[in-house]
């Protein structure tokens, strides 16, 4: 179990000493020092795809006073929402769920149509801005760190994570991404493992899961995110959580 500790302050001219020191560590020794260094002010922000629900396994084993949170965007498939349930009945956890702002939902809708996510990138990121980035800022507001599920081979843009950053991006906070170094596989040995409940669209041929109308199945050998934003080049496909931190010229 963690104890809250005295309150370790931790700026941006740590992270790159942490994220040295945790480089290969076990997710579950950084999801503890997290908590040992953050709590109550840290929280796991969890979409219930495979990396998530991990994560929330490990903190129920090793943190189970870090609090749960997800962006309900009002576009989730039913699949979502029933492993979201099937993790609150197993783990007996509580899950906070953060909307969007009902007036820029109304208004959008109503001036754009429902998939004016479709017509543009610009529109396709002003829908994320308005479902996703806004009410992940309202999450994040008051805490001193937040956790993810990222991992380095998602994704070109991932490439350069690491365990710890400080992310400016979102207020100037520190990000943990504890699974930062596994690999696919390493997650789904995890899930048979400790029998985690996993969102069912994962045997359907969706490795990643957002939106219901911004996610498809992939083909064999695409890659992991080729169904997210399908219709946009790849190095369009971040929705504005996840600003890569570019690595120092
Ligand atoms: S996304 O930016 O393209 O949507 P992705 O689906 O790969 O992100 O998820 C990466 C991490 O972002 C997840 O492990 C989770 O920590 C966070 N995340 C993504 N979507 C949500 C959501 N709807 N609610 C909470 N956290 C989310
Ligand atoms: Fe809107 Fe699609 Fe972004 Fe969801 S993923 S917030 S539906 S653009």
């Amino acid at each position: 179990m963690v104890k809250e500790a005295e309150v370790v302050k931790v700026g941006p001219e740590d992270v790159a000493a942490l994220a040295e020191r945790f480089e290969g560590v076990p997710a579950e020794k950084i999801v503890r020092w997290a908590a040992e260094t953050f709590l109550p002010d840290i929280g796991l922000a969890s979409s219930f795809g495979a990396e998530d629900v991990v994560l929330i396994d490990i903190i129920s084993r090793v943190a189970p006073d870090v609090r749960i949170f997800t962006l309900d965007t009002g576009r989730l498939p039913d699949e979502t929402y029933d492993v979201m349930e099937r993790v609150r009945e197993r783990y007996g956890v509580v899950i906070q769920s953060y909307f969007p702002d009902r007036e820029k939902v109304e208004r959008l809708e109503r001036e754009k149509g429902f998939y004016s996510f479709r017509q543009s990138v610009e529109n396709r990121l002003e829908c994320c801005g308005i479902r996703k980035v806004e009410p992940l800022r309202r999450a994040l507001s008051g805490l001193r760190a937040w956790m993810t599920g990222l991992r380095r081979d998602q994704a070109a843009t991932r490439a350069t994570t690491n365990a710890v950053e400080w992310d400016e991006g979102n207020g100037g906070i520190v990000k943990v991404n504890p699974l930062v170094n596994w690999t696919h596989e390493r997650v789904w040995e995890y899930i048979r493992a400790r029998d985690v409940p996993y969102n069912a669209l994962h045997d359907r041929g969706y490795p990643s899961i957002g939106c219901a109308p911004c996610t498809r199945a992939v083909k064999p050998g695409e890659d992991i995110r080729a169904g997210r934003w399908w219709w946009e080049l790849e190095d369009e496909k971040e929705c504005g959580l996840h600003i890569p931190v570019r690595p120092k010229e």
